[in-house]
């Protein structure tokens, strides 16, 4: 079987940290000038492990194998949140990359044809694990008119920018494969706290985003009298309150919501605002919980909007992922290489985090593998693995896939 070599393995993952590296974490947001060299590296670093690679034109790095016969298609992303950790997404991506080439180095797998993706803009600076859903035909082009940058830069500008527009894109011809795999970070607590070195994933959450505007008049903060204000700020906060009451009485076990990002406008201490907006984000295994979720915030606006001082509009936007089950004979496999290289220090569970692995399962059969994260910590520059369970996480990762291919021979 497969020998990973975990030094070459640790020292790519770090080369590809220097990409926007700030402290211990990386500022690599998709399209951005140092995601574009990333990607530009990355290419190089497939095509020396013998893929045919290249960026794609929505921004996706694709490495194709040359091997014949049916393929096993991994990856993950490289793009990261605004303020990101160094492992969400390159982990796996680089776990991809170490198969391959521990692949040709065997001569029981040199055959065996493994594909390796970066997808893009996994964390939605554009639009919510675009490359994937784009990969998988989730999304049409007009799905995309709208998408832009917080700050307003449209996705259309910063292809042209990047260069990309006008290239062809990869998209899934289900025959080539025989499943996708993908290998993350936690993310979260669990592994740790269950003395787990290896998580083999059963299914994925739902995501959906809300944004919720506020209209009401602007004016001077000392000489409005309170009853005669039309305070946006006022009724965003009210708002927000009611939306963690109704969450909290109709959620079920596995039920998160967020108020990530809220804005004032004008935003300054001696003026009311006139305009307010929060974008609200909520996940779940059940899908039917999520719409009644949907019909909560409907609900909520017409309450708000029933006060009549300002006026309420939500936008249920285009950027959503369906919750998917992971494959269970791929389980299987995962379970079987983590039995024989951390005996009794695995176990299964759910994913709280949304992966493109969940767009991947709608076409093709597909599975996680999840490896510690110290603390529980991502979405911050603290996000930090162990380098021995990095190391382990692709072994057995790297076992898998090869015991998938050589069954389906
Ligand atoms: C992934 O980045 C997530 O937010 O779950
Ligand atoms: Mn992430
Ligand atoms: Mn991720």
């Amino acid at each position: 079987m497969p020998v990973i070599d975990g030094d070459r393995l640790v020292r790519d993952l770090e080369m590809l940290r220097t990409f926007g590296q700030c402290g211990n974490g990386v500022v690599r947001q998709s399209l951005s000038e140092v995601d574009m060299e990333s990607r530009r590296w990355l290419v190089e670093r497939m095509t020396n492990a013998g893929l045919d690679a290249r960026i794609d034109g929505i921004g996706t790095v694709f490495g194709r194998s040359r091997n014949p016969g049916k393929a096993l298609l991994v990856g993950s992303h490289t793009d990261t949140q605004p303020t990101g950790g160094w492992l969400d997404g390159t982990l796996g991506v680089m776990y991809g990359l170490e198969t391959v080439r521990a692949f040709a180095e065997s001569r029981e797998t040199r055959d065996l044809a493994v594909d390796v993706a970066s997808w893009i803009d996994e964390e939605g600076t554009f639009f919510g694990l675009l490359g994937s859903k784009m990969f998988c035909g989730l999304v049409g082009e007009g799905d995309l008119d709208g998408a832009s940058s917080a700050d307003g830069t449209t996705l259309h500008a910063a292809l042209r920018d990047a260069g990309l527009e006008g290239r062809p894109l990869e998209r899934c011809v289900p025959d080539r494969y025989r499943a996708y795999m993908e290998a993350h970070i936690e993310q979260g607590p669990w592994l740790e706290e269950e003395k787990r070195r290896i998580g083999v994933v059963t299914g994925i959450v739902g995501i959906r985003d809300v944004s919720v505007r506020f209209e009401g008049q602007q004016n001077h903060a000392g000489t409005t009298p309170m009853a005669r204000r039309r305070d946006a700020g006022a009724a965003l906060v009210t708002f927000a309150t009611r939306v963690h009451e109704v969450f909290a009485a109709h959620a079920g076990p596995r039920s998160v919501w967020t108020i990530g990002n809220i804005r004032l406008e004008p935003g300054a201490a001696s003026i009311i605002p006139g305009r307010a907006w929060l974008n609200l984000q909520y996940r779940d295994a059940d899908e039917a919980r999520m719409d009644r979720f949907e019909d909560h915030v409907r609900d909520l606006v017409r309450e708000s909007n029933a006060r009549g001082l300002v006026a309420v509009s939500m936008d249920a936007t285009k950027d959503r992922t369906a919750a998917a089950l992971m494959d269970a004979d791929l389980q299987r496999h995962l379970e079987a290489a983590a039995e024989c290289h951390a005996p009794g220090a695995w176990m299964s569970m759910p994913s709280a985090a949304v992966h493109d692995a969940q767009n991947l399962a709608q076409v093709l059969p597909s599975a996680m593998l999840f490896v510690p994260s110290k603390g529980g910590i991502s979405h911050a520059f603290e996000e930090d693995t162990s380098a021995e369970d990095i190391v382990l996480g692709c072994q057995v990762f790297a076992d898998a896939v090869a015991s998938v291919l050589l069954e389906g021979r």
